[in-house]
């Protein structure tokens, strides 16, 4: 379970984050949406400890993210976020063992090396592991940092618009994989997207963020609207039921 109790941000004087209170269950695959600038990054980046908690609390599988260590947190949580910025002279493999590092603490072993090619597997970049991420295109380096999350092996997965760049085939398989992750492995997955279409027809509930508040949650047919795509986004795009769930026309 993550449990987020009246989060409050800002950057300088601007609000980020105003007051967000918000628990996620374990297990299954939760979707924040919501319009650019809403404060979906902001969230996920508090949660995963990649900034510093200016007020307000919040605990994951009961540890406090302010006061847990790097080590348990990265035992705990594998976060991918929206921008990346590592050495483009690294090679995808070497890339995608890091998520064993919190494990084996410099010492990789056979365990480690088989997660890794699974990983490399899972995410159909076997054929590109020696290559360098120079060398790959924007939708196969998505992969790659997917796989990184992935091979870190922990029970909270959280992605921010993993299907950036993805073409369908590659965006279904995603999707798809971490649904499995869900129902085969009891882990928890949160995402960020902006294809409110994806996020009706894989994830189990969504989180609507606007102007750093929670906006709406539940599940996709409570939640995917016409009134809450006209008052969150601000445009008229219709729904429609097809086959018992909600399709955006766009
Ligand atoms: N370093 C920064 N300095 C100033 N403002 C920032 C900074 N980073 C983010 N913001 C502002 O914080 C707000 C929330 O940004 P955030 O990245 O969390 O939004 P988001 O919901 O993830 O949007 P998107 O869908 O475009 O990724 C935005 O208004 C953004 O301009
Ligand atoms: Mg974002």
């Amino acid at each position: 379970m993550i449990e987020i109790e009246a989060l409050h941000h800002s950057i300088g004087k601007a609000p980020i984050l105003n007051g967000v209170d918000l628990v996620i269950p374990e297990g299954g695959m939760t979707a924040l949406i919501g319009p650019n600038g809403a404060g979906k990054s902001t969230l996920l980046s508090l949660v995963a400890r990649l900034r510093k908690i200016q007020s307000g609390h919040i605990r994951v599988a009961g540890h406090a993210v302010g006061q847990v260590s790097d080590q348990d947190l990265a035992r705990v949580l594998a976060v991918m976020p929206q921008e990346t910025r590592v050495s483009a002279r690294l090679r995808v493999a070497d890339l995608v063992s890091f998520g064993r590092y919190p494990w084996h603490r410099g010492r990789p072993g056979k365990a480690d090396h088989a997660i890794v090619d699974r990983a490399l597997e899972r995410f159909s970049l076997d054929p590109l592991r020696e290559r360098f991420l120079d060398e790959i295109s924007g939708g196969q380096k998505q992969r790659a940092f997917a796989a990184l999350a992935y091979a870190q092996d922990t029970p909270y997965l959280l992605l921010d618009e993993p299907l950036n760049n993805l073409d369908i085939a590659a965006a279904r398989d995603l999707m798809r994989l971490m649904r499995e992750l869900a129902d085969e492995e009891g882990r928890t997955i949160v995402i960020v997207l902006h294809d409110i279409n994806y996020a009706a027809a894989f994830a189990d509930r969504l989180v609507v963020m606007k102007d750093g508040r929670i906006a709406a949650q539940g599940t996709p047919g409570d939640v995917i609207t016409d009134t809450m795509i006209g008052e969150v986004f601000g445009t008229q795009a219709g729904v429609r039921m097809v086959d018992g769930r909600p399709v955006v026309i766009v």
